[in-house]
């Protein structure tokens, strides 16, 4: 029997608890628990399970990565790390150093906005990722991680670093 891994862990970072009331104009009308429904249906076609966390906290989000990292059921991480995506090292460490695909999503397109957007310390160290498609960034997000968690990502691939 195959060991399929069949858990997606959608982790999102500061002030994502706020969707729906925070900057409608920016990050839409849709709170969390709409967006997580719709998340969990897909999931459910998909035949995977979803740990959907969200956290204000750099260190929280570094705990529930490494904990995800530890299960031996999961088969990646969405992630959108909010405003820690353009700050933290060692958000980018944690996400260097997993063993499962994190594919990086953001609501808003940061490419499209303040130049202090435009750069992501993530980007290097993760699988892909899905910008400026609202809600439907986490759906692909999520297809994303279920597609290649078929493929051989992680130690051992050719994923390399690069410096920046
Ligand atoms: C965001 C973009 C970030 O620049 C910002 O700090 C956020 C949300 C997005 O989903 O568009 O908090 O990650």
């Amino acid at each position: 029997m195959g060991t399929r891994k069949t858990v997606v862990w959608i982790l999102n970072g500061p002030n994502l608890n706020w969707l729906g009331r925070r900057e409608p104009h920016i990050y839409g009308q849709q709170g969390w628990p709409a967006i997580e429904a719709r998340l969990h249906s897909l999931a459910e076609q998909l035949g995977v399970e979803l740990v959907c966390r969200q956290s204000n906290h750099e260190g929280q989000l570094i705990d529930w990565l490494q904990e995800a990292a530890d299960g031996d059921s999961t088969a990646g991480v969405v992630l959108n790390a909010a405003g820690f995506t353009h700050t933290s090292v060692a958000l980018r460490d944690c996400v260097a150093s997993l063993p499962v695909p994190v594919v990086e999503v953001h609501l808003s397109n940061i490419h499209a906005r303040e130049p202090f957007r435009h750069h992501s310390l993530l980007a290097p160290v993760v699988a892909g990722q899905i910008v400026g498609f609202g809600a439907l960034s986490y759906e692909l997000g999520l297809r994303a991680v279920v597609s290649l968690s078929g493929q051989a990502i992680g130690p051992g691939s050719d994923r390399t670093e690069r410096g920046d």
